[in-house]
């Protein structure tokens, strides 16, 4: 079976060097020499000033400091605006950082939370909403500016669950958050950054990733141990050496993609898929609600598919408590879209016969 996920890290070779340096170092952890030097490259290579990128232990507890940071201390069961169509890292986190999840639709095109749905969702919301958190489907790229000025406008601050981004990034003052995980495509085990041009909130989140203490060891914020080891920093180091070879490869994969998805009638990709960015799971859209037999379909064909966000997220058990508004695009969605193979272990071979299969399977529908 061809899997839908098959993730390649950096090799043990290239890592060596910077484990050496640990030896050298004889500093492990708390703001190592290792985790300075990845941020500060992570700075560079988003054009980002020095102080304006952290990194955390993993995408889900970033969110939760990022959110402690944004609430002052101060919105204990307030509400969390967030869309349902997202992994349930999202609510997860709102929850342990004391905020309770709305759960609001998305946009049809591309599958996110916009300004004007979160306004519309405003006028009916049951309670005071503290945040507003909205996700990048697949790693498309939001634009966080334009929640820059839904922050001025509304007074709300808001946070970008962008766990999948990473090729493509728009930085603001809105806090973002990208997941390093290993199904991502900058993958570095586990692992995550949060990214804002307020440099005083960062200051705050960097207080808050190490239990909210300052150097006088006194918590002066509610915080979380987020920090990164230097043994995971030397992954990320390593990591990204090798990106520009790796991206260079994904992007080849995700053209190739996009040209032969765009001849087949009846599928889509989000806008600018395949140009302008990727993320490291590919998910189509299909135009009729047929993504469980095309699942069914590849599968009988050796082909692996994955619901990333099965039916989304007001759906699962631990959620279902949660309120929300009507979900009629979530819904869609979750009966249109499907993850199909995506990696770069995948050759253009491999890659055409998905298609041809893909083909097929909306040719006799
Ligand atoms: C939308 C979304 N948010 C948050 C996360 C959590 O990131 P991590 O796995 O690094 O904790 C993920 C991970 O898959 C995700 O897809």
């Amino acid at each position: 079976m061809m899997p839908v996920c098959r993730p390649v890290l950096t090799t043990h070779e290239a890592i060596i060097p910077y484990l050496k340096r640990i030896d050298d170092n004889q500093v492990y952890g708390n703001d190592g020499p290792l985790l300075l030097e990845l941020e500060r490259r992570l700075c560079h290579h988003f054009n980002l000033e020095k102080g304006r990128l952290l990194c955390a232990v993993n995408g889900t507890v970033a969110l939760q400091v990022a959110l402690l940071a944004l609430s002052e201390n101060k919105m204990n069961n307030f509400l969390c605006l967030m869309p349902s169509w997202t992994f349930t890292a999202t609510p997860a986190a709102a929850f342990s950082a004391g905020l309770t999840p709305y759960f609001v639709d998305v946009d049809k095109e591309t599958w996110a939370l916009t300004p004007e749905i979160a306004e519309k969702a405003l006028k009916n919301v049951p309670g005071k909403v503290g945040c507003v958190m909205t996700v990048s489907p697949f790693g498309y790229p939001i634009p966080t500016e334009e929640w820059d000025f839904f922050t001025e406008k509304t007074g709300i601050p808001v946070l970008v669950d962008g766990a999948g981004m990473f090729v493509e990034v728009e930085f603001a003052n809105t806090p973002i958050v990208v997941s390093m995980h290993t199904t991502k495509c900058f993958g570095m085990g586990e692992g995550g950054f949060i990214a804002s041009k307020n440099l005083n909130l960062m200051e705050e989140i960097a207080y808050r990733r190490n239990f909210g203490m300052s150097s006088d060891r006194l918590s002066h914020f509610i915080g979380t141990n987020a920090k990164v080891s230097e043994y995971a920093a030397a992954v990320g180091l390593a990591q990204l050496d090798d990106w520009p070879n790796k991206s260079q490869i994904l992007l080849e994969k995700a053209r190739l993609y996009k040209e032969q998805l765009s001849k087949i009638r009846g599928i889509r990709l989000q806008p600018g898929y395949g140009e302008s960015w990727f993320g490291g799971n590919l998910v189509i859209e299909f135009e009729k609600p047929v993504a469980l037999e095309a699942s069914e379909f590849l599968n009988q064909h050796d082909i692996e598919t994955k619901f990333w966000w099965r039916q989304g997220c007001h759906l699962q058990e631990a959620y279902r408590q949660f309120e929300s508004t009507p979900l009629p695009n979530t819904e869609i969605l979750a009966s249109s879209t499907l993850g199909i193979p995506f990696s770069v272990k995948l050759s253009e071979h491999e890659i055409s016969y998905i298609c041809d299969t893909l083909n097929r399977f909306v040719e006799s529908k």
